[in-house]
């Protein structure tokens, strides 16, 4: 196999460990990082070079792929720099805080003849992999309805980190938007979207200006429904997906980690990541302090937990086969042909644009703009 050289933009708490991954794969090479705070000390762990604008690290002969992993407002700017460059893209989810960024950055690639990877980890999930299966086998009939909930509360924070202020990071919804793309890739795209919420007990200096309670309720075609709950206002901590057949059901469950299918024959467990081991050490990490509730926000110098590592695995060396000529298969074409991009982030702004205007929002209204 021949050398792929990788760059990656911004390298703190979840880029450098992406790098770190993909430097394992057979053939992958991190050639050079940029990231105006973290680069040098990056650069020195990889042995890579690192740069001080995106113009030189685009430009040079050895970057094949980017990999971009900056704050969510950022990503634009790196992922049409690329692109200018002829050079592909990974993005780290949110791709953009709207759907014209969102568009943009996807239909530049696409112009160019670029892959686009959208960074939508969830679909790696051992559970949401099984699930999708289950449900193609007609193991729980024709899906109904689907609920998920990402609930925690949040204590006072020493500093206010760029993730808890809505214009970098998009606030719960969009920053967590991996419930949400989840969903669309069980139900398709929603016809509409209702979002209420507000910032209800997380005002001032220690806090961030996202909203911390956020209910949207979906409706797609032929009476199928979605209700996903967000925030940091909650007391009693959920993190689940639960999808409703006419034949059964099936519970993702992240905070007692568990994936159930319930039919009539009755329950059969799945698990959610690799092993048990891995699913244990989440629910132990959910009963810890280290997190605010549901919500766990890594930062430069941290290592994510080993759930999330062993799929960041899966997710880089997918990448990187793409990379290397592999087509994509059907599970996962919608991160490579920018709808899962796009379709999440339009019912994010159709969920926005809901809040704002107190009314029921027609996603037509978002892509026609
Ligand atoms: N898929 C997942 O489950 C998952 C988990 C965590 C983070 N992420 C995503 O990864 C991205 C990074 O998040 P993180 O947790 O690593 O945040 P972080 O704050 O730990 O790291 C962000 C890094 O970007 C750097 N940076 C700042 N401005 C930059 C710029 N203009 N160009 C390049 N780099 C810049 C910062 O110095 C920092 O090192 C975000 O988009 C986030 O949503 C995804």
């Amino acid at each position: 196999m021949s050398k792929t050289g990788y760059a990656v933009v911004g390298v703190g708490y979840f880029g450098a460990e992406l790098a770190r991954i993909m430097k394992q794969n057979q053939g992958a090479e991190i050639v050079a990082v940029y990231d105006p705070n973290n680069a040098e000390i990056i650069a020195k762990e990889l042995d890579c070079d690192f740069e001080t604008d995106l113009d030189t690290l685009f430009s040079r002969e050895d970057v094949d792929a980017v990999i971009v992993a900056s704050p969510n407002y950022l990503h634009k700017e790196a992922v049409l720099k690329a692109a200018e460059h002829d050079v592909h893209v990974f993005c780290e989810k949110p791709i953009a805080l709207s759907f014209e960024d969102c568009d943009e950055m996807v239909r530049v690639c696409d112009d160019k003849g670029l892959i686009f990877m959208a960074g939508h980890v969830m679909n790696f999930f051992n559970g949401v992999r099984t699930a999708k299966k289950l449900i193609e086998e007609g193991k729980i009939g024709e899906v109904l309805y689907c609920h998920s909930a990402r609930n925690g509360w949040e204590e006072p924070q020493k500093e206010v980190i760029w993730k808890k202020i809505r214009s970098k990071s998009g606030g719960h919804l969009y920053h967590h938007i991996h419930e949400l793309d989840c969903i669309q890739f069980i139900l398709g795209d929603p016809l509409t979207a209702t979002m209420t919420g507000g910032n209800v007990a997380h005002q001032g200096e220690e806090f961030g200006d996202e909203d911390d309670m956020l209910f949207i309720n979906l409706e797609f075609e032929d009476n199928k429904f979605a209700i996903l709950e967000y925030g940091s206002a909650f007391r009693w901590t959920e993190h689940y997906l639960l999808i409703q057949g006419t034949l059964g059901a099936i519970k993702i469950d992240m905070n007692n980690v568990a994936m159930t299918l319930k039919t009539e024959e009755g329950e059969e467990k799945f698990l959610v990541h690799e092993t048990q081991e891995e699913d244990d050490n989440r629910t132990a990490i959910y009963r810890g302090t280290d997190m605010d509730g549901a919500i766990q926000y890594g930062q430069p110098g941290k290592t994510p937990p080993m759930w999330l590592h062993s799929i960041m695995k899966k997710e880089m060396l997918y990448f990187h086969n793409i990379m290397n000529g592999e087509a994509p298969d059907k599970e996962f074409e919608n991160l490579l042909n920018g709808k899962a991009a796009r379709s999440s982030i339009a019912t994010a702004d159709a969920c926005t644009l809901s809040l704002k205007e107190d009314r029921k929002v027609k996603l037509s209204e978002i892509r026609r703009k």
